[in-house]
């Protein structure tokens, strides 16, 4: 299927469900996330409430035919403190059925465009070790590999290194 089939849309409270399973399936499988335990469906939707109360965007990538959420992208606060606030955390995750067609691609591109028109100013990502895909992924779009963090993480009883990468709008 070609990505072209799927269509990119800002996300409506409706898709909440859908993106809190594809995060709860990296949660429960891969060091991508560092939570250890699924987000309850109630903690998915203020994640969405407060996300979007915040002025950052959630774009979501819908399959053809099924409407299905194929995978989302998020902004999110880099940190909170006042000087921060041109600065924002990207996310993006796609389902893993849906993988490898080009929508990581589609709706990174989609949400930096997003970003600047929004007035963020630098655009940040964490990504986690073995994770080759998020980081010739960001690599794409410009992104410059800030540095690695030693054992920041740990999950499944191991240490997890952890590299920034950032992209001046
Ligand atoms: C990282 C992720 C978003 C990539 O999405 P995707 O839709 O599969 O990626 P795309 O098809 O758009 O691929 C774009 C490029 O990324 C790289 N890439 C994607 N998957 C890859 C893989 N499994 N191995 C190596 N490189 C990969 C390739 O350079 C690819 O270009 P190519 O297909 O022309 O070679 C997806 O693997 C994912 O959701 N992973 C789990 C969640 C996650 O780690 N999110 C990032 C943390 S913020």
């Amino acid at each position: 299927m070609s990505k072209s089939n799927y269509t990119v849309r800002e996300a409506t409270e409706a898709d909440a469900s859908a993106i809190n399973d594809i995060v709860n399936y990296e949660i429960g499988t891969s060091v991508n996330n560092f939570n250890y335990s699924s987000r309850s469906e109630e903690d998915g939707l203020a994640w969405f409430r407060s996300t979007i109360n915040g002025g950052y965007p959630i774009l979501v990538a819908v399959a053809p035919e099924t409407n299905a959420i194929a995978g989302y992208a998020s902004l999110g606060s880099f940190r909170q403190k006042d000087g921060y606030r041109f600065t924002a955390e990207y996310s993006v995750y796609i389902h893993q059925d849906h993988r490898r067609r080009g929508l990581g691609r589609l709706l990174l591109r989609d949400l930096l465009i997003k970003a600047k028109e929004l007035n963020f100013h630098a655009i940040i990502g964490s990504i986690s070790e073995g994770n080759e895909a998020s980081l010739k992924l960001c690599a794409e779009f410009g992104f410059r590999v800030v540095g690695t963090m030693r054992e920041n993480g740990y999950k499944f009883d191991r240490w997890i290194d952890n590299t920034f990468v950032e992209l001046i709008l």
